[in-house]
């Protein structure tokens, strides 16, 4: 099975806490030697939202904060090519196909963003789609997907389960709403939409509660799930059915 796990910037390393990139080292390693296949994008988190701050009240434009927040999803992604000890590519890979040969060759293949106008959850969703991964996992901040914001609306629902379509309709008003954060942004939910491709959201500060989605689907976050299409048969094999 080959799976793509999306890591946000302060799910990783959350004020850059050496013990919470050594964990999600570990997790990476529990799924490979599971049977999976494994790439992994990197997010910014705060540290590319201080730079983007201070770089905006220099007056840069938003290519160049883009650009900024690039570098910051990278140096992310290579603390976690330190703790996984050689187990990755060399260095963050800096576009699909340089990503699909790390996985080619063995390797864990890390990422962080690739090009302005968009955030990692795009690239994990380009990412999984160009190498047909069976899985896409989001770690992120939040526990699944809501109807509303949470944090903002304390009638908001989390969905057990929903189809792209309509991951593809609740983002939507989100990413209208400056303000109300998205679980995933607009364009990952639309590629997710356009392949087909099945994906969980999750709340990633315990890293090994990806080792448990990825390996037997067992999570308390949200499933997006193709119409049509079967779990991956990985999990009913690792349940023992
Ligand atoms: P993130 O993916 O961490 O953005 O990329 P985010 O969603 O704002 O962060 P979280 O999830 O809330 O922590 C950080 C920044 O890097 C730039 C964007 O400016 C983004 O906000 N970026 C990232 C790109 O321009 N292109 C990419 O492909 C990736």
């Amino acid at each position: 099975m080959r799976v793509v796990v999306s890591i946000g910037g302060s799910v990783l390393a959350p004020d850059l806490d050496p013990d919470r990139v050594a964990a999600y080292a570990e997790a990476v390693e529990h799924v490979t030697a599971g049977g999976c296949e494994a790439g992994v994008v990197v997010g910014g988190g705060g540290v590319a939202r201080e730079y983007i701050e201070t770089a905006r009240d220099l007056g840069a434009n938003e290519v160049e904060l883009d650009q900024l927040g690039i570098g910051t999803t990278r140096l992310n992604a290579r603390l976690l090519i330190a703790a996984l000890d050689g187990r990755s590519n060399l260095s963050p890979a800096t576009g699909y196909d340089e990503a699909a040969a790390a996985l080619r060759r063995g390797e864990v293949s890390v990422m962080g963003g690739v090009t302005p106008g968009q955030t990692t959850d795009a690239v994990a969703a380009a990412f999984a789609e160009s190498v047909d991964a069976d899985l896409l996992v989001y770690a992120t901040s939040a526990d699944g997907v809501y109807d509303a914001d949470p944090n903002v609306d304390p009638d908001a629902t989390q969905f057990e389960s929903m189809s792209p379509a309509e991951l593809v309709d609740v983002v939507l008003p989100m990413s209208r709403d400056a303000g109300a954060s998205a679980p995933v942004d607009l364009l990952a939910a639309k590629l997710i939409d356009r392949a087909g491709i099945r994906s969980i959201v999750l709340d990633g500060t315990d890293p090994a509660a990806v080792v448990d989605a990825v390996l037997r689907g067992e999570h308390t976050g949200t499933d997006v799930i193709p119409t049509g299409s079967d779990e991956p048969a990985h999990w009913a094999d690792a349940r023992g059915e």
